[in-house]
């Protein structure tokens, strides 16, 4: 784990650290898992079409555990009236902000018109958020990116020099764009700092190859200087964070976090020192994960749906891989019960001896 620095920036009132929404990760098993490494962290869900809501299993998609909270619900779609009807319905639910995806840019996503695509529609944005405002008194954000490049309409060579350059003119479009949402009513802007490629890359590319511009959303943000504004994108350490929240304020967190989970342990100590709170040995997250499994057994939910974000746990110590075996092949018996997380913890107290 690694150490924070010493500087914290100026309390904010609202979380300085979020784990972002990631489809087929985030999932309510996997925020139990995350909660126990932080009591501060803002956990995100994966994104849930408002179509899903209003004509799907609504139970069951917006279920999640007390224990999860502060969690955020994440909304795809481009409808203000559906997006109204199911932020409306998430708040019932007991979700403490409604967050709309303007970020995600895998094809399915875009043909049904919502995620990145609906950067270059401000005015519909603005429209989807001020109408989910109306009808919700928890706070209404919006995940975006710094700008679009559309590989159909630009051609592929345009589209990657488009990919690879940030000007005025991308600049103008992202501050129009971000002018029109908060003039909307959107809370906090949420920023994965890197343009999104519509059409040609894959959504693994489109996180990875696009170039982070963390200079673009500082620039947003002596822009819009009194708006909460929470950076996404690449950081993967304590110190990284604390660099962010320097300029400003919140960092939201993927792919590391679900890989390593200690990380938000490690920033929950680095942002929030004063709550003096101890993280937990992998033993305490397993005991505290096995009493979670067998009360969601008893209600009928397969092991390996939890234990499968639970591989991160440990990473380099002895008996890691042995560990990871037994979570990701033991747990897909049929026959598999709690008894598997009080195994594991045995097999990492041997290692540790
Ligand atoms: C498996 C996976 C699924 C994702 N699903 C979503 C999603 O449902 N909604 C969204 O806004 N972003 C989604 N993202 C993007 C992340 O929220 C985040 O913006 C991105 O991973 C960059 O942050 P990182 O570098 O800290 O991982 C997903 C990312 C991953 C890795």
């Amino acid at each position: 784990m690694s150490t924070a620095p010493s500087t914290v920036p100026v309390a904010g009132t609202g979380p300085r650290f979020s784990v972002a929404p990631m489809m087929d990760w985030t999932d309510r098993h996997c925020r139990a898992f995350l909660r126990c490494f932080s009591p501060r962290a803002l956990l995100y869900t994966e994104m849930i079409t408002a179509a899903a809501i209003l004509r799907g299993d609504r139970a069951r998609l917006l279920q999640f555990s007390p224990e999860e909270q502060p969690v955020a619900l994440q909304l795809g779609g481009s409808s203000p009236a559906e997006l109204a009807l199911a932020a409306r319905v998430g708040e019932e639910a007991g979700y403490q902000e409604i967050n709309l995806n303007c970020g995600c840019p895998s094809d399915r996503v875009s043909s049904g018109a919502f995620g990145a695509c609906l950067m270059e529609e401000p005015a519909r944005v603005a429209e989807c958020v001020a109408a989910m405002r109306a009808v919700v008194g928890v706070p209404v954000t919006v995940k975006m990116r710094i700008g679009v490049v559309n590989r159909q309409r630009d051609g592929g060579h345009d589209a990657r020099a488009a990919m690879l350059r940030f000007d005025e003119a991308d600049y103008a479009r992202l501050s129009e764009f971000t002018r029109q949402i908060l003039a909307a009513g959107c809370a906090t802007l949420i920023v994965h700092a890197r343009k999104a490629v519509l059409g040609g890359l894959s959504p693994h590319e489109n996180r990875t190859v696009p170039p982070l511009r963390f200079d673009v959303v500082r620039r947003l943000r002596e822009e819009f200087p009194g708006v909460p504004l929470s950076v996404n994108g690449g950081i993967r350490t304590a110190e990284a964070a604390v660099e962010a929240v320097q300029w400003c304020d919140s960092v939201m967190i993927g792919r590391e976090a679900y890989h390593r989970p200690y990380l938000l342990a490690a920033l929950q100590a680095a942002l929030y020192p004063a709550d003096h709170w101890a993280a937990p040995s992998p033993a305490e997250v397993l005991d505290r994960m096995g009493e979670y499994a067998a009360r969601e057994l008893a209600a009928g939910e397969r092991l390996s749906n939890i234990t499968r974000h639970m591989l991160g746990l440990v990473t380099h110590t002895a008996g890691a891989r042995d560990y990871r075996r037994l979570m990701a092949e033991g747990a897909r018996s049929r026959s598999a019960g709690p008894e598997l997380l009080a195994q594991a913890r045995a097999l990492l107290l041997q290692g540790a001896a």
